[in-house]
């Protein structure tokens, strides 16, 4: 049977984590293929309400397989912590259910300061990151100077590579950024540890994930951020450093394109961005203020406040291109109940002449001097939290979903409701 991959079709935080749980009753293994513990995605289902960072959103299932992959940049101190917070709440999280791909780059605590520290030094320009250190374990692997998960099968090795590797980070803290050296020793030992504990956990994940292909079993692609915050493909430079999109899981768990039949995009029923960089339609007023309240729009992983604006078909238009997206799951259309009026971008104006297309290309700039034209829909006042069939919902709310479709081009086969795993309209 063939890959499904969901993605975020935003600025990342869409309902990533509820929809991949939903996906996941079916599925044999679900595998994160980008990104580390910059995520948190959330899962609030059996009693449970899980903010995961790098443990796969399938981990509540016992029949499924939970894969970091290949593409993924993995904090061993931050994972062990994770995989202890589930085992108290008595989630399994054995080496039998959860699995590392030896592939996958480690994030050492010296990429945390210097990520920091290099955000810091941008001054206003400042990216916003999570300071989890993902820039910097990302560019140790493309100058091919990072560590991998599978060194850590051998504690002694590893722990050698560990010192050579946050020497060279400390020279850049002391010399660039005139900070202080982190304890070489103390670092070492700790990631000795920590490669103790991870070693039953290590696979090669590619060898997995063609097995289970092989015998026809679902395998489901779980992104992390969102098509925006692509490095290749979002707002440069304020992006994260991996490939969120439906693209970076061929390359993030090594499955060629025709394995890939369904790719589902996550998109919010209004937008949010934490961190900075340009949003077209952006609320800054009162409005933005009621969504960001309505919606808990809090960052799961920093807490930070996020960004609230409309919906932006120009740029959901774009996700869907460059995912080839076949499906949408919108989510978080309750959160929308009650406003005056609905909102939806349709173009840009970009320097007086009206654009249809998102122009990531030309960078943040140029997004940031595009202003949305807009087309307004009636609202809704009824609470739809309860409502589990599409023709259930008030009919400005059908026809808010429909108006979306027709815009993006892409049916919108699932609905999102609410946080809670049933919270959810589907075909
Ligand atoms: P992810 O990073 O894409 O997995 O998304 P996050 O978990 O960071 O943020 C989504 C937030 O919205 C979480 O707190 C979810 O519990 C919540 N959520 C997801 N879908 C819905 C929905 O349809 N309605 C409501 N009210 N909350 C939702
Ligand atoms: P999930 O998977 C929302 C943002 C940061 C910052 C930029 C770069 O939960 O959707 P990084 O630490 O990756 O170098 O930060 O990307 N960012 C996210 N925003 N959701 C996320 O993950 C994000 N992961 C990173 O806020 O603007
Ligand atoms: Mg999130």
């Amino acid at each position: 049977m063939p890959v499904t991959v969901i993605v975020g079709a935003q600025w990342g935080d869409e309902g990533k984590g509820r929809v991949v749980d939903y996906f996941a009753a079916q599925a044999a293994i679900v595998a994160r293929f980008n990104g580390g513990d910059n995520a948190g995605h959330t899962v609030i289902a059996e009693g449970h309400k899980l903010a995961l960072h790098l443990v796969p959103s399938g981990i509540l299932y016992p029949h499924v397989t939970c894969l970091i992959g290949a593409g993924t940049v993995v904090n061993p101190l931050t994972l062990l912590r994770e995989i202890q917070t589930l085992r108290d709440i008595g989630v399994d999280v054995s080496p039998a259910h959860l699995k590392l791909s030896a592939a996958a780059h480690l994030v050492l605590p010296t990429h945390r300061v210097l990520d920091g520290a290099a955000d810091m030094k941008r001054g206003y320009e400042a990216i916003g990151t999570t300071k989890r250190g993902i820039g910097p374990a990302y560019a140790d692997k493309m100058a091919r100077v990072g560590l991998r998960a599978g060194q850590m099968r051998d504690p002694n090795h590893f722990a050698e590579a560990v010192g050579t590797l946050v020497d060279a980070h400390n020279e850049r803290l002391v010399n660039l950024y005139g900070l202080p050296a982190q304890s070489t020793d103390q670092i070492v030992a700790q990631l000795h540890q920590a490669a103790v504990e991870l070693a039953p956990y290590l696979v090669d994940g590619t060898a997995l994930v063609g097995r289970a292909l092989a015998e026809g079993k679902l395998v489901i692609g779980e992104g992390a951020q969102g098509t925006l915050l692509d490095i290749n493909l979002g707002t440069y430079p304020f992006v994260t450093s991996s490939s969120p999109v439906s693209g970076g899981l061929l390359t993030g768990l090594g499955v060629g394109p025709k394995e890939v039949t369904r790719v589902v995009g996550i998109a919010k029923a209004y937008t949010t961005r934490v961190g900075a960089g340009p949003f077209p339609t952006e609320l800054t007023d009162v409005l933005g203020e009621r969504i960001r309240e309505a919606g808990h729009e809090y960052g799961t992983t920093t807490g930070r406040p996020r960004r609230c604006g409309w919906l932006d078909a120009v740029l959901l238009r774009y996700a869907a291109q460059v995912n080839g997206l076949t499906d949408i799951a919108l989510s978080k259309l309750d959160i929308l109940s009650g406003l005056p009026s609905l909102r939806i971008a349709v173009a840009y104006d970009l320097d007086g002449e009206r654009i249809e297309h998102f122009p990531a290309e030309w960078g943040a700039e140029a997004v940031s001097r595009c202003r949305p034209i807009y087309e307004e829909l009636p609202s809704w006042e009824e609470d739809i939290s309860g409502v589990r069939r599409r023709e259930d919902l008030p009919a400005a709310a059908q026809a808010y979903v429909a108006r979306i479709e027709e815009l993006v081009g892409v049916p919108i086969t699932f609905i999102s409701v609410g946080p809670e795993r049933e919270a959810m309209i589907v075909p």
